[in-house]
This record gives C-alpha cells, structure tokens and sequence, in this order.
C-alpha cells in the first residue's frame, strides 16, 4: 500500500476543512462519501468531486474502496463509529471529545489494540508547527519554570439548532471547545492534573454554555481555562514562567482566521514575535496517520494523553455539579 484512500464518515460541516488537507497531502486520496441518505450522499459527492457516494455509513465500512475513515459526527456517536470501522479493518481519525466516559475510551483502545487499526483523536492543532514551537520552547527551558498555562476558547452561535446543545449527545461548551485549552495545558506540563475546579453556567438547554476550569499539576503548576458558547469568538493561550511569559493569539485556529502571532516576553529584554512556518492546520493529523500506517512510526498524540483529556472534563464537569475540588 503506498497511498490511504480517505472516507468522509457524514456530511458534517468540518469536512470542509479537512478535505483539502487529505488532498494537499503527498499520500492521501479523498475517494468516498457517506449519508444517512444516497441523496445527501451524492449530493456532497457532486459539491465536492469525491468519486463514491454511499448511502449508509455501514456500506462505505463494508467497502473495499476505502482504507481510513475521517469520523465527524455528533459527540455521542464518536465511539459507536470508531469501534464499528476499526472492526471493518479501516483505520480511524475521529473528532475531539473521543468519547464521553473513561470506559468508552478504553474499549475504543481495545479494539484498535485488537485490530491493529490507527485511531487517533483529531486534535488539528498539536500537529501544527506553532504547537510544536512552544513545545520546544519547553524543553529548551526559555520560559524558566512554567506558573500558570491560561487558555480561552470562546464563540457564539449564530442559531440554536445545533448539535453541541442537546445535552445527551455531549453537548456542552467545555466539551466541544473547553478541550482546546485543556489540552493545551496538558501538553504543556506533560500530563493530567491531579486536581481540579470547575464552575459552570447552563444554559436553557440544559448544557454548560459557560465553563471556567482551574487545574493544578504535579509541583504545583496551575491551569485556568475558560470557554463559552455566548461570546464573541476568542482565543488565546498564555504560558507564565519564571524566565517568560509566551503569548500565542491563534493557538487553536489556522491563519487564514486571522493572524497567528506568538509572542515572547522575556524576563529581561525586548518581547520578541517567533515566526511560525506556514502549514495548512488540518494537514498533521492526516499526514500522521499517513506515516503511521504507511511507514510504521508511533502515532504523535497518544490514546495515552486522550484519556487523560477526557478524564479531566469529566473531572470538571464533576466539580461543577457537586461544587467540590475533584482529585484525578
Ligand atoms: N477539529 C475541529 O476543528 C472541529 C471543528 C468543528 C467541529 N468539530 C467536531 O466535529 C464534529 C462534528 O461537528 P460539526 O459542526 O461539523 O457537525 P454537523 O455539521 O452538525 O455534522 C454532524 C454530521 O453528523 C451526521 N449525523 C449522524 N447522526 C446525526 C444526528 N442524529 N443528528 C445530526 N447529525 C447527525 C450528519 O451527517 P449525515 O446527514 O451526512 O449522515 C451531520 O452532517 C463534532 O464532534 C465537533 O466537536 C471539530
């Protein structure tokens, strides 16, 4: 096999960011479609010029034509679609949040363990050089000790009729953009926290559509994020150490949403912005499955780090219910 021959897994709105990743990759092919109708199948297939259009998600599983799935469906559906691919022998890139409990993300493990499937959580941004910048930042140890990590995503619907506000389907803004920051931290101090608050402002449909988090990390290190689903879109990251402060403007977004400035501020001296090559943000995540299954090497963001992701917001979301600090 020299080349993964992609399935879009729904017409979901965010395939339009990752399809033209899958095509600006070297070993990538975008080769089919499927909808819960052949109509909206097809439909898509025209829009977009995808050679086959399937009418059921269970007929693209059961294709020969296709060797990947990319999985953006609505959260509570992640896992059910991830195990049933990973049983048809595809291998999967699914959506963030993973899965919605601990259990879940285990079997999902298992079965990819089992299979012998890649299945990662498409977290676009930690494959991106802007992330990978600040990790080495990290290790050369320019910004001292790190304090405190504080990170922000916050936007606001345009309507009402969306998936990320029926609670029983993981609705909710701390699972669909709170995990941005979250991960983020974690990234950054290289592991879960061992304890966590969180506080909550639900909304009329019964989902957190405000959710501030407060985390604290072996030796102490803190992390405060927030995110909303009722405010003008935002987001920043900022990592306080004792040699620096870094600012990153776009941590989570790609450029064409606006600039993308990482900024420097150093104990001493003049602030200095890092410049950051330019890559399409989708374009690691397909690129790492691309390497992992083409060429053997070990997936970038381990089921490993998202276990910890998802047993955090639960953390959180447990905070918030029952007003108590939460131990990991
Ligand atoms: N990484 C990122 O940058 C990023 C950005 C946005 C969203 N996301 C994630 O991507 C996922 C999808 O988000 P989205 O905004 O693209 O969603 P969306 O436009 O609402 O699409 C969800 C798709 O799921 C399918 N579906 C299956 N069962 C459904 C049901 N009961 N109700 C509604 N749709 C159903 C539909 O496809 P068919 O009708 O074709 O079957 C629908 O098009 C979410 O998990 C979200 O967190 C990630």
């Amino acid at each position: 096999m020299s080349k993964i021959r992609w399935g879009l897994l729904s017409t979901a709105n965010i395939n339009r960011r990752v399809i033209p990743a899958i095509r600006e990759s070297a070993r990538g092919e975008l080769v089919a479609v499927a909808s819960r109708s052949q109509e909206s199948a097809q439909a898509y297939a025209d829009k977009w010029d995808i050679p086959l259009a399937f009418g059921s998600y269970e007929a693209m599983l059961a294709s020969d034509a296709v060797d990947a799935v990319y999985i953006g469906l609505p959260n509570h559906l992640h896992a059910e679609w991830s195990i049933k691919a990973m049983q048809q022998g595809k291998h999967v890139l699914c959506e963030k949040p993973f899965a919605l409990t601990l259990a879940v993300v285990d079997e999902m493990t298992a079965v990819s363990q089992q299979t012998g499937c890649y299945l990662a959580e498409a977290f676009m941004y930690r494959h991106h050089p802007q992330t990978k910048i600040v990790g080495e930042m990290m290790r050369n140890g320019r910004l001292g000790r790190v304090t405190v990590v504080r990170g922000v995503f916050n936007f606001a619907f345009s309507t009402r009729d969306n998936i990320r506000l029926v609670p029983e389907w993981g609705g909710g803004c701390l699972w669909d953009v709170g995990v941005y920051p979250l991960s983020f931290a974690q990234y950054v101090m290289g592991g879960p926290p061992q304890r966590v608050f969180g506080t909550q402002w639900l909304g009329e449909s019964g989902v957190d559509e405000v959710f501030s988090g407060q985390m604290v990390y072996a030796g102490g290190a803190m992390a405060q994020i927030s995110s909303s689903f009722c405010t003008p879109f935002h987001t920043q990251v900022e990592i306080i150490g004792t040699e620096g402060r870094l600012v990153l403007n776009r941590p989570f977004t790609g450029h064409n949403d606006g600039d993308r400035a990482l900024m420097f501020y150093p104990k001493d001296g003049e602030s200095e912005e890092i410049a950051v090559p330019e890559e399409e943000l989708y374009l690691g995540e397909i690129e790492d499955l691309h390497t992992a299954v083409l060429d053997n090497k070990p997936q970038y963001l381990t089921l490993e780090e998202t276990r910890n992701h998802v047993k955090t917001v639960l953390a959180l979301y447990e905070s918030a219910r029952t007003g108590q600090v939460v131990s990991l």
